[in-house]
């Protein structure tokens, strides 16, 4: 059978396994004062997830390094307390995946002089060998990091490299460090001797190096420069700069050289207000409504006379038409979108369709053929999981599709084609706009393959656009009013555990609103095709015990307030969430959330924002950090 063409973009990296990647690096030299530069930095990676921070600055030729568990506000607390002079200095937010928080194993590590300083992102996958070495060597490794041993490597190639003429000496040494790791690394690393220089270097973890008036910024992120410098270098794998006050000096390997190059600068043209909440109490609230803008971003240029385009798919409506299987892998709430788009694409294109979490397609052996299209749906474009199974079905010929919010991040880069969703940066780390994003995105492409299975009328895909498109509208009407959402998270406050159930498409939105609500207020949730109620989580309804039920108007239906007169005969509180206009349902819920009449096919896009503001609503009650809870990062770089 004739296969789908592929995509020449494929980048093999190795897969990450453990190690310092899902951290955040700033570094500053110029005329302010550096802790406060690192400091402002280092809040604006906060949203990243981090379980420590640190920095380290120079004075007068001398380093001081301060390390906090906890937050950036801690480490603040601290630095203001001592006072740390200097103009230097480098930080970090640590996620811990290599050794446990602690102020130990903290960024920045230090060789055993203590006149080195290094920051890394990354994994060095060779370093249980280094640490063996160096310690034998008679190196004093007081962490348990992988990171560590980058320190101390340049400890022993400094005194080699200043014996050398030519580049100066911290280029040099960090040069011969990186020759000796395997595995992937952003670094940026202070030194006594050159103490207004600040040398960084990377491969397969991003950073970027800015100059502005003031000075010269290294970050892991751009976000935590762009008050000073819209205009970046983002380095490139094996490069090495070189930044002082006044200078940024690229380097990259030449044979055994070292030859500097005229680096291209990128300008940010992004609006400052994705790093500020802009009035908002939270960045979550201030994404919820982002969310009619996000619709309507998302969908924008998409109807072209009676049909939908996707060019970035870059493949023919006849190929289109060959494709008999799809899959949609993902995790987390990504996975969810994934759920709701496969009633879709069933629905619509009668195409079979799987949605799996991409840590089990990963491992198991899939039915892959050339007509099979894999989609990848992923926010921040670099989970780990999702990546290893795009790279897997390329392998076994699938045309594989991604779905990401991030520009040119590896989703991007790896996949065959690929759709932003038009979020823009989410910050808070419980995903509402881009999650949106994704299910308008995944209902265009299902549109488009029935489009091209000649399963609709073009009179029927502009309908449909249409009701789509005035999604946006309703989103904005559900934001107008919180007040009963806010009444029926008041009632689950105190509640030990919540079951959500849904059916249809309502089963779908039930996961997601589980999720939302466990990952930030730490209540513990269950969530269930209400169907399957009666074979097991009915046993934990007593008297008091919240059931969340989406009893949207949809064929189900019925089938669903059967569900919940069953659950409240029990004692349970329930919160229905119903189509406006359903007066009967208060006969049988203590709550309803009403969201406008909108077709089933897209009510997952309107009934998610009442248990978004839902989930909001009991973590604030709980005492919750909405944007930051615990344990979790933004970007889950790690298997
Ligand atoms: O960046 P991704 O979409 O690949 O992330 C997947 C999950 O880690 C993510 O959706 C996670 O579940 C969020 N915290 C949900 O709010």
């Amino acid at each position: 059978m004739k296969g789908l063409p592929r995509g020449a973009s494929f980048t093999m990296t190795h897969t990450q396994t453990k190690g310092e990647t899902m951290c955040g690096i700033v570094g500053y030299t110029g005329t302010r004062q550096a802790c406060e530069v690192l400091l402002e930095g280092l809040s604006r990676l906060e949203y990243r997830g981090y379980d420590s921070a640190g920095i380290a600055v120079q004075h007068g030729g001398a380093m001081e390094v301060i390390c906090r568990t906890g937050r950036v506000s801690q480490l603040r607390s601290s630095v203001e307390a001592v006072g740390v002079p200097g103009t230097c200095g480098i930080g970090h937010t640590r996620w811990a995946t290599h050794g446990r928080p602690s102020e130990a194993n903290a960024h920045p590590h230090t060789s055993c002089d203590g006149r080195i300083a290094v920051v890394h992102n990354g994994i060095i996958e060779n370093f249980n060998e280094i640490r063996e070495r160096l310690a034998a060597a008679g190196h004093d490794l007081r962490s348990q990091t992988d990171s560590e041993v980058v320190a101390h490597l340049i400890e022993e190639a400094y005194p080699r490299a200043c014996a050398k003429e030519g580049t100066d000496a911290l280029v040099r040494a960090v040069a011969d460090t990186v020759e000796q790791l395997s595995g992937s690394y952003a670094l940026a690393v202070i030194c006594d001797d050159e103490p207004d220089a600040i040398v960084c270097a990377r491969k397969d973890s991003p950073l970027v190096v800015g100059m502005a008036e003031d000075g010269a910024y290294v970050a892991s992120d751009v976000i935590a420069m762009l008050d000073a410098t819209r205009d970046i270098v983002v380095l490139a794998d094996g490069q090495i700069a070189r930044c002082t006050p006044d200078a940024l000096t690229c380097f990259a390997r030449c044979g055994d050289d070292l030859r500097t190059f005229d680096a291209q600068t990128t300008h940010i043209d992004w609006d400052m207000d994705v790093a500020e909440k802009t009035g908002y109490p939270d960045f979550m609230l201030k994404e919820i409504h982002e969310q009619p803008r996000v619709i309507r971003d998302t969908l924008a240029g998409r109807l072209v006379g009676n049909s939908i385009q996707i060019d970035e798919l870059q493949l023919t409506p006849e190929e289109l038409n060959l494709i008999d299987r799809v899959y949609i892998i993902a995790c987390g709430t990504s996975y969810h979108a994934g759920l709701i788009a496969k009633n879709l694409i069933e629905g619509w294109a009668r195409i079979p369709c799987e949605v799996e979490v991409a840590s089990e397609f990963r491992y198991r052996n899939p039915i892959i053929t050339p007509t099979t299209l894999v989609v990848a749906v992923s926010q921040s474009g670099e989970t780990a999981d999702t990546l290893a199974a795009i790279r897997d079905a390329r392998v076994k010929g699938a045309r594989v599709f991604g779905i990401t919010n991030v520009i040119g991040s590896p989703v991007a880069r790896e996949a065959d084609g690929v759709i932003y969703t038009k979020a823009n940066k989410e910050i808070a780390v419980a995903s509402t706009k881009s999650f949106l994003g994704q299910v308008v995105s995944l209902t265009l492409l299902a549109l488009v393959l029935a489009q091209a299975k000649g399963k609709m009328t073009s009179g029927h895909i502009r309908q449909l656009y249409t009701e789509l498109a005035n999604t946006a509208e309703l989103v904005e009407r559900v934001l107008e009013d919180t007040t009963a959402i806010d009444e029926a998270a008041h009632a689950c406050t105190d509640a030990a555990s919540a079951l959500f159930i849904g059916r249809g498409m309502g089963a779908a939105v039930a996961h997601e609103g589980a999720l939302k609500l466990k990952e930030i207020s730490y209540l513990h949730t269950e969530s269930y095709a209400a169907g399957e109620m009666k074979h097991g989580p009915i046993a934990l309804i007593d008297e008091g015990f919240p059931v969340i039920a989406i009893a949207t108007r949809s064929a189900v239906y019925d089938k669903v307030v059967s569900n919940l007169q069953e659950a409240r005969a029990r004692g349970a509180v329930v919160v229905a969430l119903a189509t406006e206009g359903d007066e009967d349902i208060r006969a049988h819920a203590d709550h309803v959330l009403f969201i406008p009449p909108v077709r089933d096919a897209f009510s997952p896009i309107v009934a998610s924002v009442p248990l978004q503001l839902f989930a909001r609503s009991v973590a604030l009650a709980r005492g919750c950090d909405v944007d930051q809870p615990r344990n979790l990062a933004k970007s889950v770089t790690v298997e």
